[in-house]
């Protein structure tokens, strides 16, 4: 695999990506999947007979997920302007385009793709985005969800890298019904990438960022405590001492995917981080009240500070390579 890494750096050089590069792959545990003779991922209009996928996706170093389609889109044209890589302007192609389910595209070794809203929605995406990994022969692959959450106690637009995905019991666990059965899932996340990405958030100094666990729910409104929803049985109060309960547990923030992102990305042998701005601090309320125009800076957040991650350890793989590459011929 070639890597041109003169699109990353000022120095002229192209990088060969050579099999010791080759550690970690991307894993599938479903035997069936040998028999099939082609494997139709269908939510993404994509599949083993009709695509080449190693030759599509063989280079993909770097995943970021999020709910929106535009927002990834907006990520994709955001990193290669950080990459230099392409011009910022030049369309990026949805790669998904035969389909409405999720929007995918690809700049050099970082691929974004979106996943709506929800667990049963981020699920059926990453089954197949760990297959399209699998099939391609990924290795070394580090996927980011970055998105939007509600937070306790925080000023809002602060970053939360979590630290650990808990339930709305404040467990870490993601629970799967199976053949009628329940299977409980780890949620646990790449320690060392949430404290690099905790470190890269210092380095940039644009915004405050903190680590903490994120409580992943199964609804926007009563599953996370609003009152402003179509139904509501409980008082302010009793609002006010379940989000006191998660703040003690240490949750700072809610969101609605990231305990199955956890788990799958876990099973799949894959290095994941979540990464989400808080829009609102929800001991003050509940209604998303700020101006279209704070909003979207706040969502910008995740973008700038996953950009830079990436930045920095495409550096550091390019020198890398630079040096085993030079010192193979001494
Ligand atoms: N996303 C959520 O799930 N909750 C919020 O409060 C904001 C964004």
């Amino acid at each position: 695999m070639i890597l041109h890494a003169s699109k990353f750096f000022p120095f002229a050089f192209e990088i060969l990506i050579d099999c010791s590069l080759k550690f970690f792959p991307v894993y599938v545990h479903n035997p069936h999947l040998d028999a099939l003779k082609d494997d139709i991922l269908y939510h993404f209009s994509l599949g083993t007979g009709s695509h080449n996928l190693p030759a599509m996706f063989g280079d993909v170093k770097f995943v970021c997920v999020g709910g929106s389609p535009w927002r990834m889109k907006s990520f994709t044209e955001f990193i290669a302007a950080e990459l230099a890589m392409e011009d910022p302007k030049s369309g990026y192609p949805n790669i998904c385009a035969g389909t409405d389910r999720y929007a995918m595209y690809k700049v050099g070794p970082v691929l974004s793709v979106s996943h709506g809203m929800g667990i049963p929605s981020i699920a059926i995406m990453l089954h197949e985005l760990i297959k399209l990994l699998h099939h391609a022969h990924c290795t070394d692959v580090t996927i980011i969800r970055i998105g939007t959450s509600g937070g306790i106690g925080l000023e809002p637009g602060t970053v939360v890298v979590t630290k650990q995905s808990v339930d709305a019991t404040f467990l870490p666990k993601f629970e799967q019904v199976i053949l009628g059965k329940t299977v409980v899932r780890s949620t646990d996340l790449d320690q060392s990438l949430a404290q690099e990405l905790l470190q890269c958030s210092k380095g940039l100094n644009q915004f405050e960022t903190v680590i903490g666990n994120t409580m992943c729910t199964l609804d926007f409104y009563e599953g996370q405590a609003r009152l402003d929803g179509a139904f509501c049985s409980y008082t302010e109060a009793e609002k006010q001492e379940y989000l006191l309960k998660a703040k003690e547990a240490g949750v700072c923030n809610i969101e609605m995917e990231s305990s199955v992102f956890a788990a799958m990305c876990k099973l799949s042998g894959l290095q994941a981080a979540v990464v989400c701005v808080t829009l609102l601090d929800r001991l003050k309320g509940d209604q998303l009240s700020s101006s279209h125009e704070v909003l979207n800076n706040y969502q910008l957040r995740p973008q700038i500070l996953v950009g830079s991650y990436i930045k920095k350890q495409l550096k550091i793989i390019g020198i890398f390579l630079y040096i085993t590459q030079n010192t193979s011929y001494l």
